[in-house]
């Protein structure tokens, strides 16, 4: 664990000398604009940033990693990813349970798999409420998800600044005669039907979730937005993804030059597109840890912890009573 993870005092080593980090209510306060410096080294940095800048076209990036502690394994981490669990299936490579003409050849695998993982009973992560704190707080231009477990919208983040890039299960569509379904009609389906194949009531295609497979286009509303947000921002918070899929991975170099890039991941990703290991970095920078810890951290720094916990409260207390009447 490196230290910024580890020590609960809120001292950097690494921090700039004109910040003393010690009482952050004060310091943060009477940070200016031109102590502001890239790359920044510590998290205490990244909140100055944000309180002294006071960006508004903040734009997260973010991947399975911010859903793992909602119960939903990622896909490439070694022994708990999704990619390493599906020996069952007898693919001969794993990522064809998401690819489409894979799907249209043969769906059982993919539903077989979609009962399980659809169906599980998950509430957002401290993550998602982080960002939905930012979101209120006017900072957040766009939230570019690769998940499809729908949780950015559970978390209550408004749809506008929302793009779920691969998709989601909010709906199904019919391949053959293009009819949509709900996601209540595919949960229902999955839960209750004899048959595991969802047929279209109409014309008897195959009902696919609208999750972007492989081999499939990305949503429209990405082509429309993602040039013109990622151009405009003034940080972008990269969290939870290895950024091995494309295009989403490439929106790291769409933002301009000088933009500060802030990576939270578990593991080092993105090099060497993001520099934050080169001695040539100008605006990178890595935060080892879950993302949920490294968003506490910053979110305390920032003095915005009791807002976050205000708001995840009365879900905790949701999820207590669930448990009560197990
Ligand atoms: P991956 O599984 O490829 O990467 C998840 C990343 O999150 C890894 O680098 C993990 O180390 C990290 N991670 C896991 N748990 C974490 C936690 N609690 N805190 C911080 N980091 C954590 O998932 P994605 O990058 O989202 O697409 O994958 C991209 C796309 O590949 C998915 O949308 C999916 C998949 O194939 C399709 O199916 C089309």
């Amino acid at each position: 664990m490196n230290r910024s993870q580890s020590d609960s005092s809120l001292k950097s080593e690494d921090a700039d000398d004109n910040f003393n980090f010690t009482d952050l209510n004060i310091t943060l306060a009477e940070i200016e604009q031109e102590d502001i410096k890239l790359p920044f080294k510590s998290l205490e940095d990244v909140a100055a940033y944000i309180k002294v800048k006071k960006p508004k076209n903040v734009v997260f990036l973010v991947g399975a990693g911010i859903s793992t502690a909602a119960g939903i394994p990622d896909f490439r981490s070694p022994n708990t990813g999704l990619y390493s669990n599906l020996q069952k299936f007898k693919l001969s490579c794993p990522e064809d349970i998401f690819d489409i003409r894979f799907f249209k050849r043969n769906p059982v695998p993919f539903f077989q798999l979609a009962k399980t993982i659809f169906l599980v009973d998950v509430r957002p992560t401290f993550t998602h409420y982080f960002m939905k704190l930012l979101v209120d707080k006017g900072h957040v231009r766009r939230i570019y998800s690769q998940n499809i477990d729908t949780l950015e919208y559970a978390a209550g983040i408004n749809d506008e600044v929302i793009v779920t890039a691969h998709g989601s299960h909010r709906t199904s569509t019919c391949l053959k005669c293009r009819a949509t379904y709900t996601q209540e009609y595919m949960e229902n389906h999955l839960r209750h039907s004899s048959e595991l194949i969802p047929k279209c009531t109409a014309c008897r295609g195959v009902i696919k979730p609208d999750i972007v497979f492989f081999g499939e286009n990305l949503p429209e509303r990405f082509y429309d937005l993602h040039l013109q947000d990622l151009g405009d921002a003034d940080l972008l918070f990269i969290m939870g993804t290895s950024l091995q899929v494309h295009p989403v991975a490439g929106l790291i170099e769409v933002v301009r030059s000088d933009v500060p890039r802030i990576l939270f991941n578990l593991e080092p990703s993105g090099q060497p597109f993001l520099a934050y290991n080169s001695k040539y970095n100008k605006r990178d920078f890595f935060h080892k840890g879950t993302t949920d810890e490294s968003c506490r951290k910053l979110a305390e720094l920032l003095g915005w912890l009791p807002e976050i916990e205000a708001m995840m409260k009365p879900k905790q207390e949701g999820k207590d009573e669930d448990t009560k009447k197990d």
